[in-house]
């Protein structure tokens, strides 16, 4: 369950602030097709951070387990970049649905661009309130998506509904690792009150998931892999004098209002990677 005392996100808001920063990044040219943080598999890899970006998506691609005969649903589908890989890697369909109009413009400008819009359609919608009919899908992504939803007990209820029997949902979501704090690191505190967040508790997602209609099949701590290693990145790259546009963090992130810098060495704030199945 979400912390009561946190402040509940408000789709519409998130919306607009995915609209501004998507606006933004067309604007200043630090336009990304993939709006998550990256993966690395190992504490040594070298990998950039847009190639562990797109090694994320790859990490779900491998438990979505699907092919040419899937439709895939992305929840909260940013402007494409991981929908449309998985549509490149597996020949699956997949339908996207974001709550920010902006991304849902330019996700469907980058499926016609990748000659993909037959097989990539990205809509404006909320995940709170899916429209699909019972088993529509042969798997959900939602990669970050969660923690921008006020309710992930209903947002979970909904994708168990629409994933066929037997169907996959594949997530990350953020959370916060050791027993809650009373008084939080400030770098969580900006996270989640500049990117309209809030953080999940692991050991409540079990039955979270449980409580959905859904049977977990894997739960893994990935922080030192994802958000740990992102701040890491993020921090060498501030001191790095002429580094491309696209990686200058205060370009992205224009309004102050959070940067991925004031989680740096924050090992308490963690992220998830589940693998849940409708039975
Ligand atoms: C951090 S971005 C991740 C985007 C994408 N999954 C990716 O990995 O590139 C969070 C996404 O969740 C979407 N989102 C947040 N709340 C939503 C809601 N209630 N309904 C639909 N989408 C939502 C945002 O619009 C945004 O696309």
């Amino acid at each position: 369950m979400t912390d009561p005392a946190q402040t509940l996100p408000v789709p519409g808001a998130v919306g607009k602030l995915y609209d501004r920063l998507t606006l933004n990044a067309m604007n200043d040219g630090t336009f990304n097709t993939n709006v998550h943080i990256g993966y690395w598999d190992t504490p040594d890899s070298e990998a950039s951070i847009e190639a562990a970006m797109d090694r994320l998506t790859d990490v779900f691609i491998e438990r979505l387990k699907v092919d040419g005969s899937s439709h895939v649903l992305d929840l909260g589908c940013g402007v494409g970049g991981p929908g449309l890989r998985v549509v490149a890697h597996t020949g699956a369909r997949v339908t996207g649905i974001s709550i920010s109009e902006e991304q849902i413009k330019a996700a469907n400008r980058l499926a016609a661009e990748a000659g993909a819009a037959d097989q990539a359609v990205f809509r404006h919608a909320d995940a709170m309130k899916l429209d699909f009919p019972d088993g529509t899908f042969d798997a959900v992504m939602a990669l970050e998506s969660l923690c921008h939803m006020p309710d992930r007990q209903q947002v979970l209820t909904e994708v168990c509904r629409v994933l066929r029997p037997g169907g996959r949902l594949v997530l990350t979501d953020v959370f916060e690792r050791f027993p809650r704090k009373e008084v939080r690191h400030p770098g969580i505190d900006k996270f989640c009150s500049g990117l309209m967040s809030t953080t999940a508790d692991i050991d409540d997602y079990v039955a979270l998931l449980h409580r959905s209609g859904l049977r977990l099949r894997e739960i893994l701590d990935v922080t030192e892999q994802t958000t740990l290693r992102l701040a890491e990145e993020i921090a060498k790259l501030s001191a790095v004098e002429d580094r491309p546009a696209a990686l200058d963090e205060s370009n992205f992130f224009t309004d102050d209002a959070f940067r991925p810098s004031d989680l740096a060495g924050v090992d308490d704030f963690g992220c998830l990677l589940a693998t849940a199945e409708r039975p």
